[in-house]
């Protein structure tokens, strides 16, 4: 296999950390079904596209990554205060943790920046997102997750969805998107799941809202 450059040309992924990030566009179009005001957590943030959606918003955010390198690369990106003042201090914190192996270190930054909700495009591999989903429905009322919808992805999908969320706004894309050589195509969707607080019934509507976006 060839040398593997990221979208900046900066250091080679690690494609067991599913690091494909998220084109600026549906960034920008993610982080619009934030809560207006939210505090974020960015679980997974990478080179941190999803953080300069949020925060050009207006949403104070946390981004944590388990790659230190990627880590780096974020807060260097970021260090720029007059531009990314983000009132956390004045600055934008990214932290290397495991987002599912260091919980407890997750719970506390959640209680210490009082976040509220996440935004998330996580690793795919094995359907770890769908641990991501569990995790973040403990630890948020919502939150807004890219998530792919082709089928070695979504075989535990019906099943998750069922048991533990209800998917609030839907915004499902068309298009497969390209993310990066090693991943060939992946669609993807992006929704809002809250949740639940009663078990399912037959005839519940799950999908609220369905939007068709175009890049
Ligand atoms: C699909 S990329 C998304 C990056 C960024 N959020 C974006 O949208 O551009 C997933 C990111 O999750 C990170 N990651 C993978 N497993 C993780 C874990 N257990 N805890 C924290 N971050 C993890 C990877 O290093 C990678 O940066």
């Amino acid at each position: 296999m060839g040398i593997q450059t990221d979208m900046f040309g900066y250091h080679e992924r690690d494609p067991k950390l599913g690091q494909l990030f998220t084109p600026p566009w549906l960034a920008r179009r993610a982080a619009g079904l934030l809560t207006p005001g939210a505090r974020v957590l960015e679980p997974g943030c990478g080179s941190g596209n999803l953080i300069e959606a949020a925060v050009a918003r207006g949403h104070h955010v946390v981004g944590i990554d388990v790659d230190p390198r990627w880590v780096e690369y974020a807060r260097n990106r970021f260090s720029d205060l007059s531009v990314y003042n983000d009132g956390f201090g004045g600055k934008i914190p990214i932290l290397t943790a495991d987002f599912l192996r260091q919980k407890d270190f997750v719970r506390r930054m959640v209680r210490e920046y009082k976040l509220t909700e996440s935004l998330t495009n996580p690793d795919y591999t094995d359907n770890t997102h769908l641990e991501y989903a569990d995790f973040l429905l403990e630890l948020f009322e919502a939150f807004v997750g890219i998530f792919p919808i082709t089928f070695e992805h979504t075989q535990d999908r019906d099943k998750f969805w069922a048991n533990v969320g209800r998917v609030t706004h839907r915004a499902r894309m068309p298009e497969r998107v390209k993310f990066g050589e090693t991943s060939g195509q992946i669609e993807v969707e992006c929704i809002r799941v809250a949740r639940r607080y009663a078990p399912r019934t037959d005839g519940e509507w799950i999908q609220v809202q369905e939007t068709t976006w175009r890049p």
